[in-house]
């Protein structure tokens, strides 16, 4: 018995001897910056799965904390040492700071859910999204070209139809009122489309989606499927394939006839091509052709393989349909509570597209009110929450973690004056390629489907609230101040989401 308790002892001083000098080393890589002390790294296992507490930072703690983490500390970069399990790391909220750690084009992109696992879409090859240095380099020359003017355009034709489509089909036609109890199901049904419009370039309608060669299902529901259930799709053994579940056997499917149909996809756009070049027909102007365009363009050297063409489509669907479904449905929820900057914002839209007509891509300069509510929503609730650094650039040790706080970026005082409100005056007179916009990254790694996002965004926003007066819908007996407080706060997971926003359409005028 006396040696047992003896055993366990020694174990134990062991232990805690090992803590206390992992702790100390801890402190000396960060340079005693200052910060919380905690038992676990928040962004690892096992801290990221254990709720913020008072005693766990875990994954939510810098959107909880977002108005007193770096001024209680007194820093804009600060110190995460934990005592138990997980490496130091250091949490930077100073744009210079940011600047010169993203500026080595090294970033490990971690806002994405997907990202946590390197090479989910490695299921289609490397892409933007998960290669570094000259890989990504070469990634980025042949998608770049792809976004530009011809593919706004697209973007914002389409989603001009897409909420025609949808007055149509959500019945919005017929009365005066329209209740929403979850905005994000018409966001993200929007994105989705648009993505698969203009990004894929598949048929798809908000009713009518195209389906796969084999009938069995639609290309939107192989997409959307694959995007919720990517990580089981990465994480499973290769047998787990035979196993005789329906909800397995329907990832499997999907990937495998998706993989397929893209693979086909990329040949037909060849030949498109090369009949285009000869006059015969017209470039597709969605992002898969003109990518496949820029790649057929470039050196035998500097091309992109097959597979990493369609590896790039994957990624811009992973990185351009929650992002901006969530901020769309933010913005919902942001200006319902403010009646007098819809008020401003409805003037505009009065005055630059009237009742007459559609509004078009000329008039989205002009629509400074509405690109001003999106950006703010998107300050607020910045849907790419960290962004993950090795530690490459900046004079730190090795195995120390840097993270560039989105969320203390965008709630730095230093930068938005009252950084708690929704202001979205503060983004008025500001140039659309400035790289104030920080909720988009910034340097050579910036989001490259910022203005897509943006065209899709003052689109759709401007027709809604041409038409309608955004409300929050309120539980009996709940005021504004509550319904904000219910509302108005995020999930905090891979992306930061905005809880389920509940809103309520009043007609502006009589029909
Ligand atoms: C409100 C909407 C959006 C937000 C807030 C957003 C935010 C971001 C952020 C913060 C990054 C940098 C991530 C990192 O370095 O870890 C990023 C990168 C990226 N975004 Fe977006 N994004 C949005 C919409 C879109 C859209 C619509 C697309 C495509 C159609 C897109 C495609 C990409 C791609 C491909 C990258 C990687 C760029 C590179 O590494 O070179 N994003 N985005």
């Amino acid at each position: 018995m006396e040696e047992c308790l003896a055993l366990t002892l020694a174990i134990l001083t062991i232990f805690v001897a090992s803590r206390v000098r992992k702790f100390y080393a801890g402190l000396k890589a960060v340079s005693g910056l200052p910060g919380p002390r905690v038992p676990f790294w928040p962004i690892g296992l096992p801290g990221a799965v254990i709720p913020t507490t008072w005693w766990n930072p875990g994954l939510g703690y810098h959107w909880v904390k977002r108005l007193k983490l770096y001024k209680h500390f007194g820093s804009e970069v600060i110190a995460i040492v934990p005592f138990l399990i997980g490496p130091p790391g250091i949490y930077v909220s100073n744009v210079d700071v940011a600047r010169q750690i993203l500026g080595g084009g090294q970033s490990a992109l971690a806002f994405n859910k997907m990202r946590s696992s390197k090479s989910v879409l490695g299921l289609w090859g490397s892409s933007l999204l998960y290669s570094d240095g000259d890989v990504w380099r070469k990634h980025r020359r042949v998608v770049g070209p792809a976004f530009h003017n011809t593919l706004y355009t697209e973007v914002w034709i389409r989603t001009a139809q897409a909420y025609h489509e949808m007055v149509a089909a959500e019945g919005w036609g017929e009365g005066d009122i329209v209740e929403i109890p979850i905005a994000q199901t018409i966001t993200m049904k929007l994105t989705m489309l648009i993505i698969g419009q203009c990004v894929f370039g598949f048929p798809f309608t908000w009713i009518s989606p195209a389906r796969l060669s084999d009938g069995s299902m639609s290309i939107q529901e192989c997409i959307s499927l694959i995007a919720d259930r990517i990580f089981a799709l990465r994480i499973l053994p290769k047998w787990a394939q035979k196993l005789p579940f329906r909800a397995l056997q329907d990832i499997y499917h999907a990937r495998d006839e998706l993989t397929r149909f893209m693979n086909e996809q990329v040949a037909e756009r060849k030949a498109a091509l090369s009949g285009f070049s000869e006059g015969s027909k017209e470039l597709r102007k969605d992002a898969f052709s003109m990518l496949v365009a820029a790649n057929e363009a470039e050196s035998e050297k500097r091309k992109l393989t097959d597979d990493e063409v369609v590896g790039n489509v994957f990624a811009m669907l992973f990185a351009g349909h929650e992002t901006t479904g969530y901020a769309l449905a933010a913005t919902l929820g942001c200006v319902s509570l403010h009646q007098d900057i819809q008020d401003g914002v409805i003037q505009q839209i009065e005055e630059v597209v009237g009742y007459n007509r559609d509004p078009t891509i000329d008039d989205y300069p002009k629509l400074t009110k509405v690109a001003s509510i999106f950006l703010e929503a998107v300050r607020l609730f910045p849907v790419g929450h960290i962004v993950h650094h090795g530690g490459k650039t900046v004079a730190i040790r090795q195995g120390t973690k840097v993270i560039i706080d989105m969320v203390g970026l965008q709630y730095n005082p230093r930068y938005f004056d009252e950084p708690e409100k929704f202001k979205p005056t503060r983004w008025e007179g500001i140039s659309g390629d400035s790289e104030a916009f920080t909720a988009f990254s910034f340097g050579p790694r910036t989001c490259i489907g910022r203005k897509f996002a943006m065209v899709e965004a003052v689109c759709w926003l401007t027709m809604v609230l041409r038409d309608w007066r955004v409300e929050p819908m309120l539980r009996p007996g709940e005021t504004e101040e509550m319904w904000r407080q219910r509302v108005l706060d995020a999930r905090v997971g891979m992306t930061l989401n905005v809880f389920d926003v509940p809103v309520r359409l009043v007609r502006r005028r009589s029909k």
